[in-house]
C-alpha cells in the first residue's frame, strides 16, 4: 500500500504483526465485550457481579452513547453506571486511576476496566509514517478489594494540550465537525509527527516512572516487572535503560499486537498473566495524544499461573 519495508519496520518499531478488525458494522465495542466475556469466565464472575464498567478508548463506535455502554448491553452487565475515558494512549491508566478511587472509597466492589481501540477506523492507509504502526485490540481487567494488602498502591496522571498539534485528528469533532471537504482533505484520519511525539514519550515515560518510582521509596532493582504502553520497541527500551530495568523484567506484545492505542497495557497483562507471582512489584507507564501521560505502582494479588490453569480446567 506504502512505500515501505518489512526490514525499517522491524528495526524502527518492533512491530511483527498486527490485528485488524473485519466485518461489517463492527466497532470497537466489539472487541472490548469480548475481552469482558473471557475476563469474566477466567475470573469466575458473571456479569450481575460488575457494579462499574470503565472503557478507555479514542475510537468510540460513535460520538454517544458511551463505548462503555454498549459493552455491557452486550455482555449482561448492569444496570450499573458506565462510562468512557478519553486519554488517548495513556486512557488506560487514566481508568485504572479512576477505577482505584471507586474502590478506596468503598463505593464499588468489582469494576472492569477496558482499553479497547479499533484504530484501523483512523488510520490513513496512505500515509507510510502512521500506518505501519497502529493495530486493533482490546483488553479488560478486573479491579476489585484485595484480603492481603496488595494492589494499586499510587497513581500519577499528567497532561499537557499544548501538544495536540504533533498528535490528533483533525475534523470530526465539534470545531471542526464532518463535511464533504474534510472528508476529501483526508481530515479524520491520525495526524503524527513522529519524531517529535517519540521525544516526548521517551522523556515523559521514563519521568514519571521515576517520580512514581521515588515517592514510593523503590529502587530499579525491587521492581519485577514495568508495563509500558507499546508505542514503538526503541521507546520501551529507553525507558527501561533510563529506570535502570533489564528487558527481561520488561513487558513487550508490540511484535504481536502494534500499537493498539488504550488496549495496549491490558493485552500486556493478558499475555503475561501466567508469570505473575503474588507480591510482584510492577509499574505502569504509559504516553499519548493529548499530550496525556501517566504511572500507576502495584503489587499483583495473586498466582498468575495457578488462575491461569484453573481457568483452563474449567474450560
Ligand atoms: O502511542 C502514542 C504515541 N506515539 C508514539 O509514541 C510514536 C512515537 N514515534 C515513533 O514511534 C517513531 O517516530 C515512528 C515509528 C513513527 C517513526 O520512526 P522514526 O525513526 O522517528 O522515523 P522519522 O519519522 O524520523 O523518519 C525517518 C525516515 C524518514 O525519511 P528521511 O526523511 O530520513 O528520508 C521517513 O520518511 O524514515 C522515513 N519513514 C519510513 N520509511 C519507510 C517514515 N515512515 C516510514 C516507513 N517506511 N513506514
Amino acid at each position: 500500500m506504502v512505500d515501505t519495508s518489512d526490514a525499517w519496520i522491524v528495526e524502527r518499531t518492533g512491530i511483527t504483526e498486527r490485528r485488524i478488525l473485519k466485518g461489517e458494522g463492527l466497532g470497537t465495542s466489539h472487541m472490548g465485550a469480548e475481552a469482558v466475556r473471557r475476563l469474566l469466565e477466567r475470573t469466575g464472575n458473571k456479569p450481575s457481579d460488575i457494579d462499574l464498567l470503565i472503557c478507555a478508548t479514542t475510537t468510540p463506535d460513535f460520538v454517544f452513547p458511551s463505548t462503555a455502554n454498549l459493552i455491557c448491553d452486550m455482555v449482561g452487565v448492569g444496570p450499573v453506571g458506565s462510562f468512557d475515558v478519553q486519554a488517548a494512549c495513556s486512557g488506560f491508566i487514566y481508568a485504572v486511576t479512576i477505577a482505584s478511587q471507586f474502590i478506596a472509597t468503598g463505593q464499588c466492589k468489582k469494576i472492569v476496566v477496558v482499553g479497547a481501540d479499533k484504530m484501523s477506523a483512523i488510520i490513513d492507509y496512505t500515509d507510510r509514517a502512521t500506518c505501519v504502526i497502529f493495530g486493533d485490540g482490546a483488553g479488560a481487567v478486573l479491579i476489585e478489594a484485595s484480603e492481603n494488602g496488595e494492589g494499586i498502591l499510587d497513581t500519577l496522571i499528567r497532561s499537557d494540550g499544548s501538544g495536540m498539534i504533533h498528535l490528533h485528528q483533525k475534523a470530526g469533532g465539534s470545531r471542526l465537525p464532518p463535511s464533504a471537504e474534510t472528508v476529501a482533505k483526508r481530515m479524520h484520519y491520525v495526524h503524527q509527527e513522529g519524531a517529535a511525539v517519540y521525544k516526548f514519550a521517551i522523556a515523559k515515560m521514563a519521568e514519571v516512572s521515576q517520580e512514581i518510582m521515588s515517592r514510593n521509596n523503590l529502587r530499579a532493582e525491587m521492581i519485577n516487572w514495568l508495563v509500558p504502553h507499546q508505542a514503538n520497541k526503541r521507546i520501551i527500551e529507553s525507558t527501561a535503560e533510563r529506570m535502570g530495568l533489564p528487558m527481561d523484567r520488561v513487558m513487550m506484545v508490540i511484535q504481536k499486537y502494534g500499537n493498539t492505542t488504550a488496549a495496549t497495557i491490558p493485552l500486556c497483562l493478558w499475555d503475561y498473566e501466567a508469570k505473575l507471582k503474588t507480591g510482584d512489584r510492577m509499574i505502569l507507564a504509559a504516553f499519548g495524544g493529548g499530550f496525556t501521560w501517566g504511572a500507576a505502582y502495584l503489587t499483583w494479588a495473586y498466582d498468575g499461573a495457578a488462575r491461569v490453569r484453573s481457568a483452563k480446567a474449567a474450560g
